[in-house]
């Protein structure tokens, strides 16, 4: 809901989504015109894109040794939960794949999410930190990095889970 959220408006380009799963936001920006690289090191999610789709290129990989022969306007890494130093490598990884003016678009389970919000997992080591990500993402301009709440429909009525959403750029 937040990548339909904050890039619904988004000029398109050259996009990487990575840890796809199937692809879901790949599929989402691919239909708004963006050219789609959807990256995930599960056969059996790449399998499930591609049948759904050939409009993105779905690709067997792991992000961690993965590289790519492209730069993007725009990197995605949507509830990606890795422990902190291998999560470190792959978000600089992925930033530095970035074209300038590229953004990074980073949305996980948030730290508090285990304490005050609902769901998701449920081990501190691999939830994301608002502050510790800024820090890894220091030759990049920050544009949002917040705890935003995700309204979630339960038998017993909303409730709300907690996410972090990082957004930053690349300096022109
Ligand atoms: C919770 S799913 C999120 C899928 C998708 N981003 C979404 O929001 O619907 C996490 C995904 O990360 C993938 N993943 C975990 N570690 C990875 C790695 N090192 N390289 C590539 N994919 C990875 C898993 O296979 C899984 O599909």
């Amino acid at each position: 809901m937040f990548v339909a959220d904050r890039l619904a408006h988004a000029e398109p380009g050259v996009g990487l989504d990575v840890a796809s799963g199937e692809g879901r936001n790949s599929l989402w920006l691919a239909a708004r015109g963006w050219k789609m690289t959807a990256v995930d090191f599960s056969e059996v999610a790449i399998e499930r894109g591609r049948a759904v789709s050939d409009e993105v290129d779905f690709v067997v990989a792991d992000v961690l040794q993965w590289e790519p022969e492209e730069r993007y306007d725009l990197a995605l890494i949507a509830y990606l939960h890795l422990p902190g130093e291998n999560m470190r490598q792959a978000i600089e990884r992925v930033a530095s794949w970035l074209r300038p003016g590229g953004e990074l678009f980073l949305i996980g389970h948030d730290e508090s999410n285990i304490d005050q919000g609902h769901g998701g997992p449920q081990s501190p080591e691999i939830l994301t930190r608002v502050e510790d990500t800024v820090e890894w993402l220091d030759d990049l301009e920050i544009v949002e990095a917040q705890v935003v709440r995700r309204p979630v429909e339960t038998d017993e009525g909303r409730v709300y889970a907690r996410d972090a959403l990082i957004r930053a750029r690349r300096p022109e």
